[in-house]
């Protein structure tokens, strides 16, 4: 899940301005930023400190789709930590937020900025695009980063060990929708996103996933972040002319609902068309004040299949929505599932703190000697300090397993959580009505994941099932996922102009230009086919002598155009 975050243009120009930038923000010497005090606990044998005070930080686009949601559940989380009397006794947790305000180049400035908070953690950011930058400065400083809307596949490699997703990967969701496309046995679809890295890299892991499943992706149709209405207008124009009905959009919930609104003005919206969209569409619902009486946004979306991250319904999720919606801030009233992650990751690195402090855990910082001794630079980067007890308290969150709100909290060995499962939603009327599920244990059932763990996991073709889908021009019937090119070439059918043997094969002067029993039996069966079929006959030989079979069967096989 993405925000509209950085244009190519700006990436170019991120590391000069980078430079410059960071003279500004470091250059006025600072205070030095108040240690934190530490309180003495004593046991009857024993007696040991615990900092008074821990800092986490937290970094996302505070008014974007998702930014909206997460930060009063971060907040929310930050207040249920500190009430708690069990949880990191003695230590109160202090959250500094910055905001990314939707740029790579802001996002990497406020992240160095933070840092020099001292912060233990930071949370966030929730755009893959920055995530991919602020790693390498995490890395550095041994600063995990609980990221709870990164959900870039390419994220998760050895690159990034500090990078930790407290969301789904979208690997798992690429492989969801690879096998909604198997089930409904299409083999070709066309790809439309962002081509920000998220966009780039979510295409990239569909591509794979759908090559397991022998099919593909026809054509990768990528718009610039910020895309303009004509833009995309001439991008869906093109697609349309494509052989592929299948489309799966994979773009910004701040922007993507532009794209339905292009698609149906064009017609695109109308029966034979198939819309699969990631987890981003969901997203921009929830959050929506009032889906019931917008039906101008619904009426955009009939027959849409989405997917949506799935959360166990418990008791646990429901009381906490509720008591977010009973929030009195006007912006805060409805809720996307980014709100549970970001919630959730508060929990998660207030348990590994607790466990990392009572296992001893260092929770100083040193100056680190790479950027102490970069000598005649203007950059305080001497601010910025290493967590001394960084690589321990890693490994602590990553065994860290406890129940949040969004399910179990528990990592696997590719630091994946763990149960990675989708709603499958189809979208009519003034909401949408799920169809089953996706999960990595089942793949595509219409029983819910929590009941499936229970059982050894099947995802054979056999056991795949979902309820009906209404699809868009609100016909029941799958559609068959391709047509014909309106402007594409027609069948070329390479005809023998025989000079014996006229009954089965000859030139005609009339059209289509050859007659016979052959020509009969062929025009017959086409004519069962339930679509039309652009085709041109084009005879072989000069009309003289037989021409040779194996000779006409050679040309075709090397694609020699022959003359109509
Ligand atoms: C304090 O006491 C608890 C329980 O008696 C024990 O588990 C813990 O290790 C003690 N802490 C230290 C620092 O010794
Ligand atoms: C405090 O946190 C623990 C661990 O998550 C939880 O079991 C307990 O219910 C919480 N207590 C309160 C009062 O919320
Ligand atoms: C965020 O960026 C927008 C446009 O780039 C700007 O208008 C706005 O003032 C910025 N907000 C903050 C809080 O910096
Ligand atoms: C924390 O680590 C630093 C650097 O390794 C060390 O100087 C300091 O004494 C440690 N603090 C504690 C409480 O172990
Ligand atoms: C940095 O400069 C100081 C004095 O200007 C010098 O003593 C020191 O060796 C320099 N360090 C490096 C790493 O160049
Ligand atoms: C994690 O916790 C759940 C229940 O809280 C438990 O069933 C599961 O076995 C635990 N996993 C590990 C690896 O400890
Ligand atoms: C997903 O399923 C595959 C194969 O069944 C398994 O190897 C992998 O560990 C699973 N991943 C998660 C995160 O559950
Ligand atoms: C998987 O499910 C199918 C259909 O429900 C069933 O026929 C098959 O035996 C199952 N396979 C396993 C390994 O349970
Ligand atoms: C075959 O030839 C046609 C026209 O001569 C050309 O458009 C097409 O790309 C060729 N196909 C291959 C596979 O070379």
């Amino acid at each position: 899940m993405e925000l509209l975050c950085f244009t190519r243009h700006c990436i170019k120009f991120m590391c000069k301005l980078l430079l410059f930038l960071l003279v500004l923000c470091l250059w006025i010497p600072r205070e030095v930023v108040g240690r934190t005090g530490t309180t003495t606990i004593s046991n009857s044998t024993d007696s040991y400190s615990r900092p008074s005070v821990l800092r986490i930080g937290a970094l996302f686009t505070f008014n974007s789709v998702i930014g909206r949601s997460a930060r009063p559940a971060i907040m929310a989380a930050i207040d249920d930590v500190n009430a708690n009397t069990t949880i990191l006794p003695g230590t109160k947790l202090e959250v500094i937020l910055h905001d990314t305000n939707c740029s790579g180049f802001l996002g990497t400035v406020e992240a160095l900025q933070l840092m020099e908070n001292d912060v233990v953690v930071a949370i966030g950011p929730q755009s893959s695009g920055i995530a991919h930058i602020i790693s390498h400065v995490v890395n550095e400083l041994h600063v995990p980063l609980l990221s709870f809307g990164a959900t870039d596949p390419s994220l998760s490699s050895l690159q990034h060990p500090y990078f930790i997703r407290t969301t789904q990967n979208d690997y798992f969701q690429m492989h969801a929708i690879a096998d909604l496309v198997e089930y409904y046995r299409w083999s070709e679809v066309i790809a439309i996103f962002v081509d920000d890295d998220n966009g780039r890299n979510g295409v990239s892991a569909l591509g794979d996933a759908l090559a397991k499943k022998r099919a593909k992706i026809s054509y990768k149709a990528a718009f610039t972040p910020g895309a303009t209405k004509s833009d995309i207008s001439d991008l869906l124009n093109g697609v349309n002319l494509m052989e592929s009905r299948v489309y799966v959009l994979h773009v910004n919930p701040d922007s993507g609902l532009e794209i339905f609104s292009v698609a149906k003005k064009l017609g695109m919206m109308t029966s034979g068309y198939v819309w699969i969209s990631s987890d981003w569409l969901p997203s921009v619902l929830d959050s929506l004040e009032n889906v019931d009486t917008d039906s101008g946004v619904m009426n955009l979306l009939q027959g849409v299949i989405t997917f949506r991250h799935h959360t166990p319904d418990t008791n646990l999720k429901k009381s906490f929505i509720s008591r977010l919606k009973s929030l009195k801030d006007k912006d805060t009233k409805n809720f996307n599932s980014y709100a549970l992650y970001a919630y959730d990751s508060v929990w998660l690195a207030a348990h590994a703190l607790d466990v990392f402090l009572n296992e001893g855990g260092n929770t100083s910082f040193s100056s680190d000697p790479v950027l102490h001794n970069r000598n005649g630079s203007m950059l305080h980067l001497s601010s910025l300090r290493v967590s001394n007890g960084g690589q321990q308290f890693l490994q602590t969150i990553l065994r860290t397993n406890f129940t949040g709100i969004s399910g179990q909290i528990q990592f696997d060995m590719d630091k994946n959580l763990i149960h990675p499962a989708y709603d499958i939603l189809n979208i009519g009327g003034f909401g949408s009505r799920r169809i089953g599920y996706w999960s990595n244990h089942s793949g595509l059932s219409v029983i819910a994941p929590e009941v499936l763990y229970q059982k050894p996991p099947n995802t054979s073709t056999s056991n795949q099932q979902l309820y009906s889908v209404i699809w868009p021009g609100e016909t029941t019937k799958i559609p068959r996922g391709w047509v014909f090119p309106n402007n594409g070439k027609p069948l070329r059918i390479a005809v023998p102009n025989r000079v014996s043997y006229l009954e089965f094969v000859s030139k005609d002067k009339n059209p289509p230009g050859v007659k016979g029993y052959c020509i009969d039996v062929f025009e017959a069966a086409i004519n069962l086919l339930p679509y039309p079929v652009p085709r041109q006959y084009i005879l072989f030989g000069n009309g003289d002598t037989n021409p040779d079979y194996n000779d006409l069967a050679y040309q075709v096989s090397q694609n020699v155009s022959f003359k109509v």
